[in-house]
């Protein structure tokens, strides 16, 4: 067994390497990009440089302070101040070794920040505290629709504070800035749903901008563009608005802070609230109407229900007419 196999088998004996149940390392997530090979190359360098280093280091550190001691009976000599073969032994080999894991992290960098020409485009909007990705249709989701084995390009917007797009089974991420676009690429090679986080800390529900990457065959993707396009046609006949209301309100966000099942999230809980009496943090109360509902999407704090803070983003402008109508006869049906 050569010495490289020895250490990559052993790493797997003490679960470094091994594939957990979801098919990621111990210390890393699952690989379903081009970017992974080449991150968690650099990554097990680094890893193996720094732990090999340390365990030398010290261990001859530890058997110096043992054999040289100070004892009784052994009198102490005056030992030479200076080695240049041996200087020199420790300062080319970690420059070397440094400069491997610049030049291949920068290669790395380098192929991370310049997408191809040709990519799929899909713009990216973060706000406080979701996720909406629109496709070249002009349709949109909550949630990432990914065409295997294509480089995809986002061009991503903040519409309030500074976010952070990742993806770690793509080893992929970057910050969303108010103000400007930012782009990122990348190219799936793995079917399957994977973790879409916001890692820049945004605000007291942070935690909870999380949505799902999908990568689809080419057909299942197709498919699903199709779906997102007409969300009020399905293979050529109509759908009832309740249920476009609900589709909507999955994917254009909503159920981040609302639930329909009485359970209170960031905001209140939708369930019953048609017909209802509502205080709000104004003194006044009023019993929800249509009206009310239509306004609670496009201005959201003109009433803002008692014991909640108001920081519901305005849906002015991201929902056609009829997607309005749609919402509010959902939200009428929840009982
Ligand atoms: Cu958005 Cu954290």
């Amino acid at each position: 067994m050569n010495p490289l196999t020895a250490l990559f088998s052993s790493s797997q004996s003490l679960g470094l390497l091994a594939q957990t149940s979801k098919g990621g390392t111990m210390w890393m997530p699952p690989a379903a990009s081009t970017f992974a090979e080449h991150v968690d190359f650099t990554f097990y360098y680094i890893y193996w440089v720094s732990l090999i280093s340390t365990v030398l280091i010290l261990g001859v550190l530890a058997f110096m302070i043992v054999k040289y001691r100070q004892r009784p009976g052994v009198k102490s000599v005056r030992t030479p101040t200076h080695n240049t073969p041996l200087e020199l032994f420790w300062s080319i080999t970690p420059g070397i070794l440094v400069t491997v894991m610049f030049f291949w992290g920068f290669k790395g960098y380098l192929d991370m920040y310049t997408p191809p020409a040709n990519a799929y485009e899909i713009q990216v909007t973060a706000v406080k505290w979701s996720w909406e990705f629109t496709y070249p249709s002009g349709a949109s989701d909550s949630e990432l629709h990914l065409p295997m084995n294509r480089d995809v390009r986002l061009v991503m917007k903040s519409d309030d504070v500074l976010h952070s797009l990742f993806i770690p089974a793509f080893r992929a991420k970057m910050d969303v800035v108010p103000g400007r676009y930012q782009k990122m690429w990348f190219k799936p090679t793995k079917l399957g749903t994977y973790h879409l986080f916001c890692t820049e800390y945004c605000g007291t529900q942070h935690s909870t901008m999380i949505t799902w990457a999908h990568v689809l065959s080419d057909e299942d993707f197709d498919k699903k563009m199709e779906a997102l396009a007409n969300p009020f046609e399905r293979d050529g006949v109509e759908v009832p608005a309740v249920e476009v209301g609900e589709l909507l309100f999955k994917r254009k966000g909503c159920t981040q802070c609302h639930t329909v099942d009485g359970t209170a999230l960031t905001g209140p809980s939708l369930k019953g609230v048609f017909g209802k009496t509502e205080n709000f943090r104004d003194g006044t109360s009023t019993v929800i109407d249509e009206n009310y509902i239509r306004e609670s999407i496009l201005v959201p704090n003109a009433k803002i229900v008692l014991s909640y803070d108001g920081v519901m983003p305005s849906y002015q402008g991201r929902l056609k007419e009829r997607e309005l109508d749609a919402l509010v006869t959902y939200i009428k049906s929840l009982h």
